[in-house]
């Protein structure tokens, strides 16, 4: 079973400790926005005024540079975020059994994350590591070598807490 990551509720206080850190210049914006992310989950949306004041731009270009990374979040993801392979090699080694088990087990669709945000289901084109296809990324860890039973081993208590 995947260990459940905790993370903090976005508070101002610690919202402001992060940007401290990376106050300076415009080169601070990514670093700082994947700072957010990292501690949050997701960027609130209540930093990106305090961003844009740290980094010497305005709130809307800090807006544009979230908008257009679809690695960044403007929502709450879940704890732990699984993100299964539909790059070619994957698809040809069964990544699409593999994505309708996920399924299964999480009781999610790509895109949607658990009311009690402990998962968030996505699909990528390729994670690089194609000769272990096919694959499965959970929070930071990949699995590769899915097939049904790995998929059970990962996810399968979480069938039952339903
Ligand atoms: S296609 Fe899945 S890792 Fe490359």
């Amino acid at each position: 079973m995947v260990e459940l990551k905790e993370r903090p509720e976005p508070s101002l206080a610690r919202i402001n400790e992060l940007i401290a850190d990376y106050e300076g210049g415009k080169w601070a914006l990514i670093p700082l926005l994947q700072k957010m992310q990292e501690e949050f989950g997701y960027i609130p949306p209540e930093s990106t005024r305090l961003i844009a004041g740290a980094v010497g731009l305005f709130p809307a270009q800090v807006q544009g540079v979230i908008s257009f990374y679809t690695q960044l979040y403007t929502k709450p993801q879940g704890r732990n975020v699984v993100r299964v392979c539909r790059g070619t090699a994957c698809h040809v080694r069964g990544g699409k059994t593999i994505l309708k088990l996920v399924k299964q087990h999480l009781g999610l669709e790509e895109g949607e994350t658990s009311p009690d945000y402990e998962y968030t289901l996505e699909t990528v084109a390729c994670i690089g590591v194609c000769a272990l296809a096919p694959n499965i990324v959970v929070g930071t860890s990949t699995y590769g070598h899915m097939n049904p039973k790995k998929v059970a081993q990962l996810f399968g208590s979480r069938k039952g807490e339903e």
